[in-house]
């Protein structure tokens, strides 16, 4: 009857799980944005150290997590796995709700699980500034976190509507000292074009993804990092679902349904690909990815090549797409405004191994509301799409009358949100109609391949 379900530090994985060890298809190689032709090592060498192109194209099932990230990890891992027994009673249900706490690391998500390896990887590697770009700023704050414990100058290039959104976030990341512009800046050739087409263009994660490639890609000295939708980054991530299958071991239980929100795919990836090499051995089990209804990448996009960023920088990766230029409404889940998925949990969602669900924000606030007043924590609005799904299967089951054991990932705090929360409250929080032209248009303009 724990409501905390505690490991040692002695459990943290040694291990990550690379689950293309697993899956029954492979995801289709990237592309080189010119040629077409599939990438090589030596593309991606520009902008990634070479143990981290590495960790993308390897199929080893299990990649050693370097001794110095296993320390700095101990500082936030295991994390808790919590039994919502409040939120249970509230609701009524026979389900049994648990959900893996990631928002106990120092920059209040699962982002952190990432940044530490790749900025211990370029410092390996000699790399001393790293530029990158960040939505909702989780992204950008674990990076400058983790550029402060190996001396690596981290440059973040933060979409605008979430820099004016959330002015903690930014100062956040400069007090780990990072350095921090509103993208599209007129720093970069990609930002410029699209002031000058649009001086107001409130940036996208497609936009400052172009101009933190960009950046790399112009200075010897800088590499570039990404915090979702790359092979390597869900690898890093898996430590979530492999301390998770640990604790369920503990009480003798085992998930019927997991959940995650899912902007890029990591923090979904990472709380479930353990879980769904049970599932390709025959398990039974489903994962849901859950999006924005505004941004409806998996449940509304074309599986299809794409580029990462709206510029045309990066490789051509095959993903569920909504268009590398469509710029998704302002929502408070800034970091799940991306136009694609990562190619990973686009091919199994793909082979039917992951389902996906979209809501609009409103109903995604209430469940937080809900989720804050039963369980205490207030989860940051990319989070609460998991906690939407997770109540929602709970209230199937009351009507099925069935005791299903659920599992969400709690990926994040909201307390560097809380002007979502005051515009909720407030009643000022809209839903946006769902971009369908917008949509159209910008997958007009795919590449064709
Ligand atoms: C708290 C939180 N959850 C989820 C996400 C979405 O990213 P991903 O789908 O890669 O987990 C973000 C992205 O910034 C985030 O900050």
């Amino acid at each position: 009857m724990e409501t905390k379900i505690m490991l040692s530090e002695r459990d943290i994985p040694k291990k990550w799980y690379n689950i293309m060890a697993d899956m029954p298809n492979l995801p289709r190689p990237p592309l080189h944005p010119a040629t077409k032709e599939p990438v090589g090592p030596d593309d991606l060498s520009a902008i990634f150290p070479m143990s981290l192109i590495e960790q993308e194209v390897t199929q080893e099932r299990w990649i050693e997590i370097p001794e110095d990230v296993l320390k700095v990890y101990t500082l936030w891992r295991p994390s808790p796995m919590y039994r919502a027994y409040r939120l249970e009673e509230a609701l009524g249900t026979p389900a049994k709700i648990y959900y893996k706490y990631e928002g106990v690391s120092p920059a209040g998500s699962h982002k952190p699980n990432t940044s530490v390896p790749q900025a211990y990887y370029n410092r390996e590697a000699g790399i001393r500034r790293i530029a990158t770009e960040t939505g909702a700023g989780q992204w950008g704050s674990a990076l400058c976190f983790a550029g402060s414990l190996y001396g690596i100058d981290v440059t973040v290039y933060m979409v605008k509507v979430s820099y004016n959104q959330k002015p903690y976030r930014r100062i956040a990341m400069e007090t780990w000292g990072g350095t921090v512009y509103a993208s599209p800046t007129d720093r970069t050739e990609a930002g410029r074009k699209i002031l000058e087409a649009d001086p107001d263009n409130p940036g996208s994660l497609g936009i400052a993804i172009s101009e933190a490639v960009e950046d790399a890609a112009t200075h010897d000295d800088t590499n570039y990092a990404l915090g979702s939708v790359l092979n390597h980054v869900l690898l890093h991530q898996t430590v979530i679902g492999l301390e998770a299958q640990k604790q369920f071991e503990q009480i003798g239980d085992y998930p019927d349904i997991i959940i995650g929100c899912c902007g890029g795919g990591s923090n979904l990836a990472g709380v479930s690909f353990p879980f769904l090499r049970d599932k390709i051995n025959g398990k039974e089990l489903r994962v849901i990815a859950v999006e924005p209804a505004s941004c409806p990448t998996l449940t509304k996009g074309e599986f299809r090549y794409d580029f990462g960023d709206t510029a045309g920088l990066t490789p051509l990766l095959m993903m569920y797409t909504l268009g590398h230029d469509f710029v998704p409404p302002g929502i408070h889940a800034g970091g799940l405004r991306y136009h694609a998925d990562a190619p990973l949990v686009c091919q199994l969602y793909h082979d039917g191994l992951i389902e996906a669900k979209a809501y609009p924000q409103t109903t995604v606030f209430e469940a937080a509301i809900q989720f804050s007043r039963t369980e205490g924590i207030i989860p940051a609005p990319e989070s609460a799409h998991a906690v939407r799904a997770a109540i929602d299967e709970a209230l199937v089951a009351r009507e099925e009358g069935k005791e299903k054991t659920i599992l969400f990932n709690l990926s994040g705090h909201g307390y560097l949100d809380l002007q979502a929360y005051a515009d909720y409250l407030e009643g000022k929080l809209v839903d946006y109609e769902y971009p369908e032209e917008k949509i159209k248009e910008a997958l007009s303009r795919l590449p064709v391949i």
